[in-house]
Formats: structure tokens, C-alpha cells, sequence
């Protein structure tokens, strides 16, 4: 099965695949361990030849690892893969210690992610979030000046707000935005996405499964030492009121023949040409069934249901996206 379906991404922006395949959960970075790296590097492989080109990255997923696996898939047929990277963050043992946006830094990232990548340029380079502690033009600047040296060919950004994101496009034109978006976490339509679309920059919509909530094979109580305890979403009474709201979901799935977590992805598929669903898969036995997500449509009715059942605010807690 394969996946034809492309979009501009950003205004007369790169072509690239509907669908995208996130490869962060194939190396530790929430203290996970790591993923089968030959399974891993099959998987990316596979995506590429069902027509997926657009790989997601960062500097700090498994500390550089992630980036290497990513290059041990490509390597061969760079000309067929998309690759986005985000920087910034700094993580230790399974924890975000805070952000790095200084000039000269990333200056320095950029090129130990080439390496790494194995590659000359970076088809899009974003900060994995912004702060105050260096203004914007400064973070949006450095990366200009690296498109100019060839190192970068579009500039992105993620989990930011509409203001942030007006100013950061009025410095440098921004091709995509990337951000948490489901059924469960919808807080961006009142504003981030509007603005989005009205200044013709593509949305690339992880979290499409809500840390799993929205697959449907979550059960209550959770196995101990599980990460999702973390989140308000998935304690307590949270929880079991969450997984009933997904027994709608469920149940939709099941008269349609699909699967919760097709119907999890076909949702955000169906927000707009310019918003991709970005789903990790770190094994090849996804691929399909998340490219089949892909061809499902919704009747008015059951567009519906879902937005009636998910409106903002249905779903309880937070996780690490809460804004
Ligand atoms: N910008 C940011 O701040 C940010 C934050 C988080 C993530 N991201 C990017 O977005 C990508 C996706 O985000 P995410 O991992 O949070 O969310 P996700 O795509 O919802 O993935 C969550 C889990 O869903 C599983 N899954 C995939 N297909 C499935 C299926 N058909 N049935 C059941 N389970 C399925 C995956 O399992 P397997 O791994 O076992 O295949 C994965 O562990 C990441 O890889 C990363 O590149 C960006």
C-alpha cells in the first residue's frame, strides 16, 4: 500500500508526502528503552519505498542517536527522504533540562546534525520551542543565515503561539509549524491554526494518537512504572472518564471497519490539505494500516459525532502539551 497523496508545504513550499513518519519513539528520550535499531532502520526504509518522504527528527531524541539512525536509512537515497530536525532542547537521563536557542550554538548544532545525518543540507530546521531567553530575531536570524551558507533549505517552528508565530513569519518566512493535535488536545483551533492557514504555513500534527489514548488498547488501572502516570490525563478518575469518551471513538471504528487509532489519524488527515498527521512508527507493521488511515473519510454525520463528543475541554488533563 502506498502513499500518494502529497502537499505543499508553506506557501509554493516543498512537496512532501500527506503522511509522516516521526521517528522520535525509536530511540530513548523519555528514559524509554531504545527500539530495535535494524527494525527501526527497515521501518524507515519501508515508509520511503510506500511513498512517505517526510521523516521527522531532533538533535536531542536519544542524544544524537536518533539523528545517526536516521542516517544509516537514508544513506544511498537521500534524494527520496524529506528530513526535518528540531534543536534546542537539552535532555539527560530521560528528562528536558531546559533549552539552548543562543546564535552560536546553534550554529554548533547544525553541524554535528549534518554529520550525524550524513547529509550537506537540512531540508527544514526548527527550534523544538521558543523562550525569552533569546529574542526571537536572534533564534529566527541564525537560521536565515543558514539557509543563505546552504545548510538549511526551510525554516520551521514548533509548539508555539500565535503571536510568536505571526512575528517569527515576519522575519523569515516560515514553510511549516509543528504541533500537538488530536481529538484530545484541540486547543489550537481557536487561534495557532486560523493563523496558520491565513499566513500559508503547513501544520505538522504530532500527538495524533494523544500518547496512546486514542488507539483504544489503553486499559485502567495502567501497569506500574508506566510514563503515562505522569499526566493528569491518565490518573484516576481522569482516566476512566477519558477512556470512556474513547469507547465513541471505538464504536465508530468498529461500524466502519477500521481500527481507533485509523480513526485517530484520518481525523487530523481530514483538518485541511495543509495539516499533515506526523505518526511515529517504529516498527514496519504499522505502516500499512496507517496508510490505509489515510483513504478514510467521514459523512457529516460522523465529522460530527467526533467533534461533538471530542469539543475542546472533553478530554481531562493534561499531558506534557497542556498550553
Ligand atoms: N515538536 C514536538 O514538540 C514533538 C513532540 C513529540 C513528538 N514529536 C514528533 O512527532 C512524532 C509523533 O508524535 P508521538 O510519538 O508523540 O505520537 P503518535 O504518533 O501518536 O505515537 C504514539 C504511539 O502510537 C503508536 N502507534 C502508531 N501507529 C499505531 C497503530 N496503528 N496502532 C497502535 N499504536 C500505534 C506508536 O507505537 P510504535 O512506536 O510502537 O510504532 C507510538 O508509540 C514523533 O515521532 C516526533 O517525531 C514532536
Amino acid at each position: 500500500m502506498k502513499n500518494r497523496t502529497k502537499i505543499t508545504l508553506g506557501k509554493n513550499g516543498p512537496l512532501v508526502s500527506k503522511l509522516g513518519l516521526g521517528c522520535m519513539r525509536m530511540s530513548s528520550v523519555w528514559g524509554s528503552p531504545v527500539n530495535d535499531e535494524n527494525e527501526s532502520i527497515n521501518t524507515i526504509q519501508m515508509a520511503l519505498d510506500s511513498g512517505i518522504n517526510f521523516l521527522n527528527t531532533g538533535d536531542f531524541y536519544g542524544s544524537g542517536h536518533n539523528e545517526l539512525l536516521v542516517g544509516k536509512a537514508i544513506k544511498g537515497r537521500r534524494d527520496d527522504a524529506f528530513i526535518s530536525v528540531k534543536f534546542g532542547a537539552i535532555f539527560y537521563g530521560g528528562h528536558m533540562l531546559g533549552l539552548d536557542l543562543r546564535p552560536t550554538s546553534i550554529k554548533n548544532f547544525i553541524n554535528y546534525s549534518l554529520v550525524r545525518l550524513g547529509i550537506d543540507t537540512i531540508d527544514l530546521y526548527q527550534p523544538c520551542r521558543l523562550d525569552n531567553s533569546v529574542p526571537l530575531e536572534d533564534v529566527i536570524g541564525t537560521i536565515a543565515d543558514l539557509i543563505k551558507e546552504g545548510k538549511v533549505r526551510h525554516l520551521g517552528v514548533s509548539e508555539i503561539t500565535a503571536d510568536q508565530l505571526r512575528k517569527a513569519n515576519s522575519i523569515y518566512p516560515v514553510t511549516a509549524l509543528e504541533i500537538g493535535y488530536s481529538l484530545a488536545d484541540r486547543q489550537i483551533e481557536s487561534d495557532l491554526l486560523p493563523a496558520a492557514k491565513e499566513l500559508g504555513i503547513g501544520v505538522v500534527a504530532f500527538a495524533n494518537t494523544a500518547e496512546g489514548l486514542l488507539t483504544g488498547e489503553m486499559k485502567a488501572p495502567l501497569p506500574a512504572g508506566d510514563y503515562h502516570h505522569h499526566f493528569s490525563r491518565f490518573q484516576g478518575q481522569n482516566l476512566i472518564s477519558n477512556l470512556e469518551k474513547v469507547e465513541v471513538l471505538k464504536q465508530l471504528a468498529k461500524e466502519k471497519g477500521f481500527t481507533p487509532t485509523q480513526l485517530a489519524i484520518a481525523w487530523v488527515n481530514a483538518q485541511g490539505d495543509y495539516v499533515m498527521p506526523l505518526v511515529s512508527m517504529s516498527r514496519r507493521s504499522r505502516l500499512p494500516e496507517n496508510i490505509q488511515a489515510m483513504e478514510i473519510e467521514f459523512s457529516p454525520d460522523e465529522m460530527n459525532v467526533l467533534n461533538t463528543h471530542f469539543a475542546s475541554g472533553a478530554i481531562l488533563g493534561g499531558t506534557y502539551l497542556q498550553r
